[in-house]
């Protein structure tokens, strides 16, 4: 489910171009992983965004983005304006925010914004929405939201390509499994909202 998310929301909905900066928030997790292998495959220059130097170092040096922004450790706006001077052509979202504000000051015109999650906001009773949404509108941008199930009839042509990616070498998938059975269920996954996942988080529940 994660790699189709990546690979319909990108391409249906960011509909990204040679040469175009695409950014990912959550990179170093399931989606944002798949999401930033897909756009470099496709020619753009990809930017990810991920909590703690370990992550930042796995984004690059595993996934093959051109570069990391440590959200935890670095001026997210700063640092945009040094990787995408040009500015953000298509910005995938995994996490909402404050991340997502920083990014939409740094859309270029035209540019594309996929909702693909807000998980810095599940937990919150009262949700923060972007404060720079006007953004949108002096770049003449979008922000559309996806939900992976709309493309449950496509499905197969998702599998094959990313199948023929994986054994052309060119899209590597990591799965950070964790022990425990049924009982870890609520414990492993709140370690997505830690963030101590790397890669797709899979509970083991028998051998
Ligand atoms: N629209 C759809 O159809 C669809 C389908 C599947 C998943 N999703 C969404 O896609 C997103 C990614 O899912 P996934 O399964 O690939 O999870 P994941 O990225 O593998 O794991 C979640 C990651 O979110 C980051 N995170 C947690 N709390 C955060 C916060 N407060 N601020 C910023 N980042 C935070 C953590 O990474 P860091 O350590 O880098 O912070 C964590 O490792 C989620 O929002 C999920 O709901 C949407």
């Amino acid at each position: 489910m994660s790699g189709l998310t990546a690979y319909f929301g990108l391409i249906d909905i960011g509909r990204p171009e040679p040469g175009q900066t695409v950014v990912v928030s959550g990179a170093a997790g399931a989606v944002g992983s798949v999401v930033g292998q897909i756009a470099k495959i496709l020619g753009c220059r990809v930017i990810g965004i991920a909590g703690g130097e370990a992550k930042c170092r796995l984004v690059v040096d595993e996934f093959g983005f051109d570069a990391a922004i440590d959200y935890q450790n670095e001026d997210v706006r700063k640092a945009l304006r040094e990787h995408a001077p040009a500015g953000v052509d298509v910005y995938f979202d995994n996490v909402g925010g404050d991340v997502l504000d920083a990014v939409l000051l740094r859309l270029a015109r035209g540019a594309r914004v996929v909702v693909c999650g807000a998980i810095s906001q599940y937990n919150s009773t009262k949700p923060q929405g972007p404060a720079n949404y006007l953004s949108l509108l002096v770049n003449r941008a979008s922000m559309t939201g996806m939900v992976v199930f709309d493309y449950a009839d496509r499905y197969a042509e998702g599998v094959a390509q990313l199948a023929t990616w994986r054994a052309e070498g060119r899209l590597k998938s990591l799965e950070d499994v964790v022990s425990g059975g049924v009982a870890a269920f609520p414990e492993t996954l709140m370690r997505l909202f830690r963030g101590e996942n790397h890669g797709k988080l899979v509970l083991k529940i028998a051998d």
